[in-house]
């Protein structure tokens, strides 16, 4: 359709038509056969605006989606499709590594691989738009949806949100396989105090615009058709009626010209903010402040039509919204193909295809960061190794938000390692060892479930057969980790250690064994001083996916090496959270030529360093970093506005015996400007494969963009002054060089 046709199909529509366009409905109200039915008297909404809805949330499938489309046209006046919307975030049936895990491929080109295969498998199932990327910055492990998040650093998650967002939409919505993607949360719902999901989020304007905006910037500068309100406040106003974050910054500063969605009843959850009196003003707060579409409250179909009518709100403002989800539904094509890639033939060859396992399997195995090895890993061939562990045989890898993939089509450790060491071999034997959780334990959250039940005396049994089966072999390899339910949405936690059972199971295992490898399945970072203190090697494995199983075989056994790189510090012990690298300069650093000195800024009891660091991830071989090299020792001010650039030079070697992937990093520092600067910010990386003895040389050009920061004028621009360039494998890299700006 043209936009003259869409400004008439505009002019054509009643009030309350116009107001239906911006009610979502959740999913639960459509029951087979396409008939409306759920609460629909405590809604408070009338069959009419639940059959003009413009939008509705979490229904996938095919036939499902052509059945409601082709029932919903035909109580559609005016010929305007409904539009379908889910959250694929990592992945549909295929399931790939979770994001905090795709933050450690340090491979942004994967990931938009990785969206596009999501994409088109949720197309062929009918969805049109997904609720990812979601791009908050984080820095608090307690928080459970870390997972959703690739990590604590501003340029990598800017290059994550490019890539997503790309992936996903492709050049044109409405070619086929392509999803609009929507941008979340803005903004700063990553940082929610104590990381108590949905908690105040306290963020000075400085640290908002320096670490978390760049990330939403990149996402609305790649297209993002959609971006999604937060639950949280920003600067004390919810942002979901937050008219200077979202009209100001998102609108005007930001560029964002696409659909703004509140979150998941986020426009009711004003009123229990103390911002709202009543759903008519939270209506009117929401509107002012630009949200084009209610999900699910039907705050907006109940309140606004009368607001429009006594003079409160300008219909202008309702046009202009209701314009946006028009646009949006004309360039997916829906008005020429209401269900666009939706075809059931397609679902069958397509999803969980040969090709996207593959893909699925490589982003794994880019994935896993390898955090310790006293030479245990890769495992020796011929030798005995018992498998032991709730994750040895535990489908559940995909990570939270996975529920249209099924646990069956996942592959586990065990079934991976029957295929290459062979189902009847005498020397490989698995064991549960023990239950995921405690006997009895509560788990709430998200799709919450119920725990196999397994008996105090079970859970004895299983660990004393782990404990000789331990003893008979060369090698344990322990599988542990963190429920699946324990992180996500809701699922923050005070204690981020792996539960008690398995701690349990790891002691008494290392007790009678001193090889033991454990393999960490995870949301977020975990305190693993205890692991670390008792395993030989440890392998980060997060929530790898469909082919968590086959990947970890892969890496253990020596086909590939490990290559992950940490996207968020490890805390040392949780009272150190929320610890990032990129930390702010303060006036008594502490380092450990100033051990003495008590005045620091410094714990009594533990380090301040967490337990790994930013950037860090060991391989099977190992590689020596040269001194950094600079091609200047000053570059000018106006060199640097011409668009010159000065260049870093190392040389990186193999040192090993086998090839291997390393993640040269580079990190600035400014060291002294007109506000105090990070004492270190990732500005590129690249990524090296090399043989055994092999040497490559790595030039990163450095300009204006690299250089420039918010001053304490305001301005973003370049400070003449001194800067150091660090290179190195991890954020703790010494390596530096120095050069001035006049
Ligand atoms: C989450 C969003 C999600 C939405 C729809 C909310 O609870 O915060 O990230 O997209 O639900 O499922």
């Amino acid at each position: 359709m043209k936009q003259e046709q869409l400004l008439e199909l505009l002019q054509e529509l009643s009030l309350e038509e116009k107001i239906h366009q911006m009610l979502q409905l959740p999913g639960a109200y459509y029951e087979e056969g396409a008939k409306l039915t759920g609460p629909m008297q405590e809604s408070g909404l009338t069959e009419e605006m639940l059959q003009q809805a413009g939008s509705v949330l979490s229904i996938y499938g095919a036939k499902e989606i052509t059945a409601i489309q082709e029932e919903y046209l035909k109580h559609q006046p005016h010929g305007i499709p409904l539009l379908f919307m889910l959250d694929v975030i990592n992945g549909y049936r295929t399931v790939y590594p979770i994001p905090l895990a795709q933050g450690a491929m340090f491979d942004p080109a994967l990931s938009k691989e990785l969206a596009q295969m999501a994409a088109k498998e949720a197309a062929v199932s009918g969805v049109q738009v997904t609720f990812s990327p979601m791009v908050d910055l984080v820095r608090d492990a307690r928080w459970g949806r870390v997972m959703e998040s690739t990590g604590e650093d501003p340029y990598l998650n800017s290059l994550y949100a490019r890539a997503m967002v790309e992936g996903y939409q492709g050049e044109d919505l409405a070619e086929p396989y392509r999803l609009a993607a929507c941008v979340k949360h803005f903004a700063g719902y990553g940082a929610p105090t104590a990381g108590r999901d949905y908690n105040t989020v306290e963020l000075s304007e400085r640290t908002f615009r320096e670490y978390y905006l760049p990330a939403y910037q990149a996402g609305v500068d790649a297209g993002a058709a959609m971006v999604m309100t937060s639950f949280n406040t920003v600067n004390g106003i919810p942002a979901t009626g937050n008219r200077p974050l979202m009209r100001g910054v998102l609108r005007e500063e930001l560029g964002f010209d696409g659909v703004l969605i509140s979150d998941w009843a986020a426009m009711q959850e004003l009123i229990p903010h103390g911002y709202c009196a009543d759903r008519r003003e939270a209506a009117l707060r929401s509107l002012e402040a630009g949200v084009d579409i209610d999900m699910t409250t039907g705050i907006y179909s109940q309140q606004l039509a009368e607001l429009v009518r006594e003079g409160k709100v300008e219909e202008a403002l309702l046009d202009e919204a209701v314009l946006r989800i028009l646009e949006l539904k004309n360039k997916l094509g829906l008005f020429e193909h209401p269900t666009k890639d939706a075809d059931a033939e397609a679902e069958k060859t397509l999803q969980l295809c040969d090709e996207h396992r593959a893909l699925a399997r490589k982003a794994a195995e880019e994935s896993f960061v390898l955090l310790k090895n006293e030479g245990i890993l890769p495992l020796e061939p011929g030798k005995k190794v018992a498998f032991i562990g709730p994750y040895v045989e535990n489908p559940e890898i995909h990570g939270a938000w996975s529920f249209m993939a099924s646990a069956e089509d996942a592959v586990t450790i065990k079934q991976a390692a029957q295929n290459w060491f062979g189902a009847e071999n005498p020397l490989i034997s698995y064991h549960p060892g023990a239950p995921v959780l405690e006997p009895g334990s509560p788990l709430s959250g998200l799709g919450s479930q119920v725990l196999p039940q397994v008996t105090q005396e079970e859970t004895e049994r299983w660990l004393s057969e782990a404990v000789e089966a331990a003893k008979a072999a060369d090698v344990v390899v322990l599988a542990l980790g963190e429920h699946r339910l324990q992180t996500g949405e809701a699922a923050s936690r005070a204690d981020i250690t792996l539960p008690e059972v398995q701690m349990r199971l790891l002691e008494r295992v290392c007790d009678v064994h001193s090889k033991v490898a454990v393999v960490l399945f995870s949301g977020r970072p975990l305190d693993l001083r205890r692991v670390v203190a008792r395993a030989e090697a440890v392998l980060e494995v997060w929530m790898p996916g469909t082919e968590g199983g086959s990947a970890i075989v892969n890496v253990l056994t020596g086909q590939v090496s490990p290559q992950g790189k940490l996207p968020m510090s490890f805390p040392y012990a949780v009272g150190q959270v929320p610890v990032h690298y990129n930390e702010y300069a303060t006036g008594r650093p502490y380092s450990p030529e100033v051990e003495a000195d008590r005045f620091r800024s410094r714990y009594l009891d533990i380090p301040n360093a967490p337990l790994f660091p930013f950037g860090f991830g060991l391989g099977y071989t190992t590689f020596a970093v040269s001194p950094v090299m600079l091609d200047v020792e000053s570059i000018s001010l106006a060199a640097l506005e011409a668009g010159e650039t000065l260049t870093a030079r190392v040389s990186v070697t193999n040192t090993g015996r086998v090839a291997g992937t390393e993640t040269v990093q580079l990190y600035l520092r400014d060291v002294a400007a007109s506000v105090v600067r990070p004492v270190k910010e990732l500005k590129g990386f690249e990524k090296v494969t090399l043989q055994p003895g092999e040497c490559t040389t790595v030039s990163f050009a450095i300009g204006k963009d690299a250089l420039s920061f918010e001053t304490a004028g305001g301005q973003r621009r370049v400070e003449p002054g001194r800067f150091v360039v660090f290179v190195g494998t991890d954020s703790t890299t010494e390596n530096a060089a120095a050069f001035d700006c006049r």
